[in-house]
């Protein structure tokens, strides 16, 4: 498909849709399944320094609009993950995401992954579901993690936002003043559901984030507000199920989407199918290339 390649932070994709954290499982196979089903990226499921085994059961329940998960972060320790990750290189940009209960541990992990080769590391400051400071919540916090991994590691960083913040657009502005190469938005938003059968939360740990449709409108905002503020790129994510929400992403300011919920809407060709739709609205349009979608919608 002509004309839907896009330039993200020195990285070249062969189309604007990345796979998003945490939807598909840990190994390499499972990131590769996602390439073949289309994707321009991937990002890996977040990893920290030390494996986590994550929240108890159920951690995910499907709602009519949109999932909520309370996941909470399992994973083997990002040493176990960085070789898996190593084994996916070479098709297309593969992306790690990186937790920690302290700056120290951002860093420290995020070295970890740069060694095993990845070519961008994506900083989870917004999980909803574990224990412990949300560095997302506070522009000083945001900051204090991006300026250290920015003088640890050499590939580019994203910094992944919540809405569940204050203030997204003052959060992302700190990244960006922090050296941030590019600001994903958004992580799910703190939610939860009731069973009235038992009277009980749904979840195993009662609260967990929403992801899938009924997200996009509110991440759609953010993309476009943040756009207005920062000059790095901007990759919009939050209910992104056809190329028309695609669209909207890209003309909200978004350079990229990431898709998450909605590979189980669509199937692992999902990133295809998005980017066969993009480029009919493209035709349609009589646009030629991606990037003179970007931002329209600010005129
Ligand atoms: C089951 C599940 C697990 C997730 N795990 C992670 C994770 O490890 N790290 C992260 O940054 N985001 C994680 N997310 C959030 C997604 O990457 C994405 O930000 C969110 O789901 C919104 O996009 P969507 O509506 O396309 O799913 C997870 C989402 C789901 C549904």
């Amino acid at each position: 498909m002509q004309g839907l390649e896009v330039e993200l932070a020195g990285m070249r994709l062969r189309n604007p849709t990345m796979l998003a954290s945490g939807i598909m499982g840990l190994s390499a196979a499972s990131l590769r399944r996602a390439i073949k089903g289309g994707a321009g990226a991937v990002v890996a499921k977040s990893c920290s320094s030390q494996p986590r085994e994550g929240n108890p059961n159920p951690t995910v329940v499907e709602i009519p609009t949109g999932l909520l998960n309370s996941v909470g972060l399992a994973n083997p320790g990002c040493a176990e993950l960085a070789e898996e990750l190593g084994r996916c290189r070479g098709e297309v940009p593969v992306v790690a995401s990186v937790y920690g209960f302290s700056t120290r541990e951002y860093a420290a992990c995020a070295q970890v992954v740069e060694r095993a080769g990845v070519d961008a590391v994506e900083l989870n400051l917004s999980c909803p579901n574990v224990e412990g400071t949300v560095f997302g919540y506070s522009e000083e916090l945001a900051r204090e993690v991006v300026e250290e991994v920015k003088r640890r590691v050499r590939v580019p960083v994203f910094a992944k936002l919540t809405a569940d913040a204050g203030d997204i657009v003052s959060v992302a502005a700190a990244c960006e003043d922090a050296g941030a190469d590019g600001i994903t938005a958004i992580n799910t938003l703190r939610a939860m559901a009731i069973d009235v059968t038992t009277a009980r939360p749904v979840l195993g740990n009662r609260v967990g984030g929403l992801s899938g449709r009924c997200l996009k409108p509110v991440a759609l905002r953010c993309v476009y507000e943040i756009a207005e503020e920062v000059s790095i790129p901007v990759i919009g994510c939050g209910g992104v199920t056809t190329g028309r929400d695609a669209v909207e992403f890209l003309l909200a300011g978004a350079r990229a989407v990431q898709i998450g919920t909605g590979v189980l809407y669509r199937g692992m060709s999902v990133f295809r199918k998005v980017s066969m739709e993009i480029a009919e609205y493209m035709e349609e349009k009589g646009y030629s290339r991606v990037d003179e979608l970007v931002g329209l919608a600010h005129r």
